[in-house]
């Protein structure tokens, strides 16, 4: 007999406890070291889907904030649901929704990339036969099949990365959650992790990662929250952070190029017309550039003036 079911897709209710579209949900977050308050209020939401980045200079509370999502430490006060469980009440649950990979993460020296990825896919509890068929998987899609007998020990930084990536995919979860994922690698190894980010999110997997460098949570994020002195001090797509500060930036160099000032602009001959009326006179024959506005720029627009703002190694 045929049994009339209830479409779940359509029904709101179901839609709204068994599939919340919000993969990750930082409310009144607070957490203090001593007389330290590092995170002071944090709240921000990350769509499923989303890949959203952190951003935010040395310090800031990134570490801090993604050891509370991932359960390590408890907030002060405040919560933090992972695809609508809360991580303080339902640490278990919450840990079967993410991966995370760290700047350290447990992966042994002396075996190949093959045998960690067959180890913790056993303990992660697939079969034998499962676990071998994974770690070719997860070794070719993040490009280290060459690689894959070869002991971690002699892996560079780049293919480290790579692996502690793949590491994380053993187990298939909603929200990869990745701090710092590039931090101390080069510039070609950064490009090639990115692509690998990229292809993850454009998988459908949720990717919350904390970066320092601003051309990485430009090339990268979806949204983008700068973190400040434990709050957020600007929320929004790459492009709206930038169309804050205008559309550019006039700058003022001597013949050293040493910049003697720089000036937001909206691009019109009118407006950068009367940014060069305010060039102090001894500067007429300094240079003048026009460019477009950095995540730099965003940043230091949006944060005080004391906070020191780690600059992205891009030259490296
Ligand atoms: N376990 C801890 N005990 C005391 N202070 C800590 C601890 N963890 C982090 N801090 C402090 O909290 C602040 C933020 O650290 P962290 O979250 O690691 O920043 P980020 O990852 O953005 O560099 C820093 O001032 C750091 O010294
Ligand atoms: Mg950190």
């Amino acid at each position: 007999m045929k049994r009339t079911m209830t479409s779940t897709g359509s029904d709101p209710e179901a839609m709204d406890s068994s599939t919340p579209t919000t993969a990750i949900e930082f409310s009144g977050v607070r957490k203090s070291f001593g007389k330290n308050p590092v995170l002071q209020g944090l709240d921000l939401s990350v769509s499923k889907g989303e890949v959203f980045a952190l951003l935010g200079p040395n310090g800031a509370g990134k570490t801090t904030s993604i050891n509370i999502l991932t359960t390590l430490i408890r907030p002060d006060s405040g919560s933090v649901l992972v695809s609508g469980i809360d991580v303080a009440i339902d640490p278990n649950e919450a840990k079967r929704r993410f991966a995370v990979t760290g700047q350290s993460a447990a992966v042994d020296e002396y075996l190949s990339t093959r045998e960690n990825l067959i180890l913790l896919a056993r303990l992660s509890g697939l079969s034998p036969r499962e676990s071998k068929v994974r770690a070719t998987q997860l070794a070719e899609r993040l490009s280290l099949t060459s690689f894959i007998d070869t002991r971690v020990a002699a892996l560079s930084g780049g293919m480290r990365r790579r692996l502690d990536l793949a590491l994380s995919l053993v187990v298939q979860v909603d929200v990869l959650i990745l701090d710092e994922p590039t931090t101390g690698l080069d510039t070609r190894s950064r490009r090639e992790l990115w692509d690998e980010v990229k292809e993850l999110a454009q998988g459908g997997t949720t990717v919350f990662l904390t970066t320092q460098y601003l051309e990485e949570a430009d090339a990268l994020a979806d949204r983008i929250g700068l973190l400040d002195r434990g709050r957020l001090a600007g929320l929004g797509t790459p492009a709206e952070l930038k169309a804050k500060v205008g559309q550019g930036m006039v700058a003022v160099h001597d013949d050293r190029g040493t910049t003697i000032s720089q000036v937001p602009t909206t691009g019109t001959v009118r407006d950068i017309s009367s940014v060069l009326a305010t060039v102090e006179p001894e500067f007429a024959e300094a240079s003048v550039s026009l460019r477009h506005p950095s995540l730099d720029d965003v940043f230091l627009s949006l944060t005080a003036p004391t906070t020191s703002v780690e600059q992205p190694q891009t030259g490296e």
